[in-house]
């Protein structure tokens, strides 16, 4: 091989284990004296791809022409700065000879972009063929959704949107409480024809949705004609999920955004996560509420940004210390602090409702223990009792809770 044909743009950490591969050799003409392959499967791909194991790590490394090579490399980047999950890229490498020469032919050019193995991912394509359970699809299908949700929510066009450009990966997260639980994702494989727009039209998201639901279908090609008439209703159904799955998310996405500009609370920092549009809701009403007992209390309309604040730092923080000191985890186990949070207003508001009458916040912490807790009786009524006389320390008085 002449160095002089070869640009190796590759980030300096993998560099002397990417150096000297063949790069002047088709990828299928790579040889096993050479480089140390590894077999793992893959979706289906227009390009040739191989995985590689090299002295401190694997690699996948897609053949392909400059420009896609350079432009996959730096969208990567660009999408892992927006903190979507996608592939870690190592770099591009040209192989070419008379490179600098004007007039050059253009027959001997080789180029490769070159990524991080995810090694634990699972093709979905596999996945599909093996006798999965509902469940387990429905997760992926879900993980899927919300990855397309995500990047449509910045206003990035994916144009190859398909379960074979979609890797699936456990990844652990921590958490409010610092506890760390593994969680399934999707992660975009493929970034060739990304395109990251100012503002995403409704005629490319429908686009990218009609790619991702032919790749279901495409599902079917494998199949036998007897099994396919069983399966097609069911990859109606699978549709349907996927759908309301993405359109729950972009929703939540884009509710978000809405709640931090008019209250300007910022969700991570204040709520860690929000997992669902309900929560986001049952907040906004009681800013509004406290935003109407401060402007009471002053006479005069009070701003909803400094409400907003006020609410964060005299109710809700010091309620979710209470809950905390209290240790109210034991008593609800599935549960985060916002939701616990939520779910104890949004039950009183039914409670009351029920009653014809504001059954106060004692009643509904009582009646929501009994039912959403599986401690034993006497050990919940002192447990209420506590959290009771503490919340009322904590909020203004005559202030409906
Ligand atoms: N870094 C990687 N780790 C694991 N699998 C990968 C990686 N890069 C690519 N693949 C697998 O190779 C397949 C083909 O890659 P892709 O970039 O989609 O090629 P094409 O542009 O030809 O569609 C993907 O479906 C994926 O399963
Ligand atoms: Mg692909």
């Amino acid at each position: 091989m002449d160095k002089k044909y070869l640009v190796l743009n590759i980030e300096q950490e993998y560099r002397a284990d990417l150096e000297n591969l063949p790069w002047n050799l088709p990828l299928d003409e790579w040889n096993e004296k050479q480089v140390k392959f590894l077999d793992i499967r893959k979706g289906i791909s227009k390009h040739i791809v191989r995985f590689i194991k090299t002295k401190d790590y694997s690699f996948a490394i897609k053949q392909t022409n400059p420009i896609s090579a350079y432009f996959e490399s730096e969208t990567f980047t660009k999408l892992l700065q927006k903190g979507i999950h996608t592939l870690i890229p190592a770099g591009y490498v040209f192989y070419k000879k008379n490179l600098f020469e004007l007039n050059a032919e253009d027959k001997e050019s080789l180029a490769f972009i070159v990524t991080i193995l995810e090694a634990k991912s699972i093709p979905h394509s596999i996945l599909f063929k093996w006798d999965f359970s509902d469940e387990s699809r429905k997760t992926i299908y879900k993980a899927a959704a919300e990855l397309l949700a995500v990047l449509h929510h910045n206003n990035i066009f994916w144009g190859d949107a398909s379960l074979s450009n979609i890797l699936i990966k456990f990844i652990k997260t921590k958490n409010e409480l610092g506890k760390s639980h593994t969680e399934l994702k999707a992660f975009l494989s493929d970034s060739e024809t990304i395109t990251i727009l100012k503002k995403i039209s409704d005629d490319l998201i429908k686009k990218d949705l009609k790619g991702f639901y032919d790749s279901i279908n495409a599902i079917t090609n494998d199949y036998s004609a007897k099994e396919k008439s069983k399966s097609i209703s069911m990859l109606d159904i699978d549709k349907k999920y996927f759908k309301k799955e993405y359109k729950t998310f972009y929703e939540l996405l884009n509710k978000i955004v809405e709640f931090e500009k008019t209250t300007g609370l910022e969700i991570r920092k204040h709520f860690f996560k929000i997992t669902d549009q309900y929560s986001i809701d049952s907040i906004l009403k009681q800013i509004e509420e406290h935003k109407w007992y401060l402007s009471e209390k002053s006479g005069s309309e009070v701003d909803i940004t400094f409400t907003a604040k006020d609410w964060i730092e005299k109710v809700y923080n010091p309620i979710i210390k209470e809950f905390n000191k209290l240790k109210i985890f034991e008593y609800f186990p599935d549960t985060n602090s916002l939701k616990l949070y939520t779910d104890i207003m949004a039950h009183k508001y039914y409670l009351s409702l029920e009653n014809s009458e504001d059954v106060g916040i004692y009643t509904a912490i009582r009646s929501y223990s009994e039912k959403h807790s599986n401690k034993e009786e006497t050990l919940l009524s002192k447990f209420v009792e506590k959290l009771f006389k503490r919340l009322t320390k904590i909020v203004p008085q005559n202030y409906n809770l």
